[in-house]
């Protein structure tokens, strides 16, 4: 039938609950409906390693033809990602980076350069001093380390700037008002936040002391809609956040390429760049023209759906009348 005709991409996504995820799950999903010889299918892994090793396991075993995995934590899919490797299937590794060289193709931004690029903002308003609270993300994904590592090869090199306090995003409701209420002691001006949710929610603690003005929030991410990035930098509530673009669509093109025997780079670097309130309006109107695409390209899908039912249902009834 069609269906075995048609090449298997699996994609086990680390992350469900968010608009960053979401956004990337759907840019894959556009992209793969371009493709008539393409058959995608997202598996959820709700933060749990061991249901994404199951995932991957399952894609092995039902000779999935390219494998894409964003995983959780760089160590504990090592061996399963291995194994498919060294079967022959090519896997694809999105945004969060594995402890091992076996893989076909990376693709995301440089997440040093997102840390370089949040020091370098701060460092360019020339508010002296400057005086940081840093909130990493809990887990130890390169995109945690490399934020951190970036921003902190800059910052050491300001004589003038330092991070005052170091926080994990999962202490920010105990913490944060704790920090807030010692500001007399040790001030900040900004706070670095490993991504827009984190900045937004930090944010809000702010805002319930009165504190929201004398703080400059810098978040990452830079994703457009309802309090996500962009709005928050045009709604003033963030003074910049870090692009990071998802790679959604990138990943099924590569996808595209190695199926078609095609050379592709075993890194693919996607660029990162500030968004503050001189650009957020250009970056807005540029995802809003590619959000319109994509719903141009999904209801031509759907009427094209649409048309094949009606075309099959001819179909059989011409056979009945003509007793085929
Ligand atoms: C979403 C997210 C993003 C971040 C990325 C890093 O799940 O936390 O906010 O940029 O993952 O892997």
């Amino acid at each position: 039938n069609e269906e075995s005709l048609k090449h298997k991409i699996g994609f086990s996504q680390c992350i469900s609950k968010d608009d960053w995820r979401k956004a990337m799950d759907h840019e894959m999903e556009v992209e793969a409906s371009l493709y008539e010889d393409i058959d995608l299918t997202i598996f959820q892994g709700n933060e749990n390693v061991e249901l994404q090793k199951s995932q991957i396991e399952f894609m092995i075993d039902n000779e999935f033809d390219v494998i894409i995995v964003s995983p959780l934590r760089p160590e504990p899919l090592v061996s399963v990602i291995e194994k498919a490797y060294d079967k022959g299937i090519p896997v694809i590794i999105m945004d969060r980076k594995i402890n091992s060289q076996k893989f076909t193709a990376f693709i995301g931004a440089n997440n040093l350069d997102v840390g370089r690029n949040a020091a370098n903002y701060i460092a360019s308003l020339n508010e002296k001093p400057s005086k940081i609270l840093e909130i990493r993300g809990s887990d130890n994904s390169s995109p945690v380390i490399e934020r951190h590592l970036g921003f902190h090869e800059i910052i050491y090199n300001e004589p003038n700037s330092k991070v005052e306090y170091r926080i994990n995003d999962e202490d920010i409701e105990q913490r944060v008002p704790q920090i807030l209420d010692s500001l007399h002691v040790k001030p900040i001006n900004f706070v670095y936040a490993f991504n827009d949710d984190i900045a937004y929610r930090t944010w809000k603690i702010a805002k319930s002391k009165g504190l929201e003005e004398s703080i400059k929030f810098i978040g990452v991410d830079g994703l457009n809609g309802a309090n996500n990035g962009i709005q928050l930098v045009q709604n003033g509530i963030l003074a910049a956040t870090i692009l990071y673009p998802t790679g959604g669509d990138e990943a099924i093109k590569i996808a595209m390429k190695i199926l078609r025997k095609e050379n592709v780079s075993k890194n693919n670097i996607l660029n990162t760049t500030v968004i503050d309130y001189r650009n957020a309006e250009i970056m807005k109107n540029q995802y809003d023209k590619i959000n319109k695409h994509q719903n141009e390209i999904e209801e031509q899908q759907e009427k094209i759906t649409q048309q094949e039912e009606t075309y099959s249902t001819q179909k059989n009834i011409l056979k009945v009348l003509l007793g085929l």
